[in-house]
């Protein structure tokens, strides 16, 4: 698959205060001139602020770590992690295609979002509100079929519940994450068969929903305010 810029560029990138200020405290974490093994992360909070990775924002990330324009381009443009094309503004949908979830329904998954959302990949919706893709394995395959919205997964799936969670987030709603057909987290439908004595869950979701329901960050964007900047080798 071809990973090129996107023919539409903003005329400008800068991190938010709070995100520049975390952007220059990783850095700190490496020997002086090994600033660019920063490189990951900063692209990261980039995307996690605007969604995906402009040129702007890739040449300003190489400029903070005093590297080539060419050598960060090159690290954007071979992680399919990194979005080179401009996201839904409340969601990008990454429909896990691979075996456990094919076999599920994963097809029926991308027909929602063909219908929902766009005929192609990596296009926005008519309202600008969502985008998807098709992904490799996500590693929930227990729990196939399942798509990541934001940081997190909705596993379990229906078409029906997937369009319903996407309807949710149109309407400015966040459901819960994590297994949408009842189940705890990877334990077999009619419950455990083993280990039955061990005793029942103690909270009312699985670890990472939990989570996610106290973050509350699914699909927000990162403005770096969200938790304290915490260095403690900076003494
Ligand atoms: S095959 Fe879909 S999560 Fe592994």
């Amino acid at each position: 698959m071809l990973r090129r810029l996107h023919p539409e560029q903003p005329e400008s990138f800068a991190f938010t205060p709070a995100n520049q200020a975390w952007a220059e405290a990783q850095m700190t974490k490496y020997p002086e001139g090994r600033q660019a093994s920063a490189v990951i992360p900063l692209l990261w909070r980039a995307q996690e602020q605007e969604g995906w990775l402009s040129r702007p924002a890739i040449e300003h990330v190489a400029d903070m770590l005093g590297m080539a324009h060419i050598r960060v381009l090159e690290v954007a443009t071979f992680y399919f992690m990194f979005q080179l094309a401009p996201v839904g503004s409340v969601a990008h949908v990454q429909v896990c295609g691979t075996t456990s979830c094919l076999i599920c329904g994963a097809e029926d998954l991308i027909g929602v979002c063909r219908d929902k959302i766009a005929e192609q990949p990596f296009t926005l919706s008519a309202d600008g509100k969502f985008s998807w893709e098709e992904v490799e394995c996500l590693g929930a395959c227990s729990n196939a079929p399942m798509v990541q919205i934001g940081k997190d997964f909705y596993e379990d799936l229906s078409a029906e519940r997937l369009g319903w969670i996407l309807d949710e987030l149109a309407a400015g709603r966040v459901p819960k994450p994590g297994p949408q057909n009842g189940r705890f987290s990877s334990e077999p439908l009619g419950g455990p068969t083993s280990l039955t004595d061990v005793p029942g869950p103690r909270t009312e979701h699985n670890a990472s929903v939990d989570l996610a329901v106290r973050l509350g960050d699914t699909v927000k964007r990162i403005d770096g305010t969200e938790v304290p900047l915490l260095t403690p080798w900076r003494g």
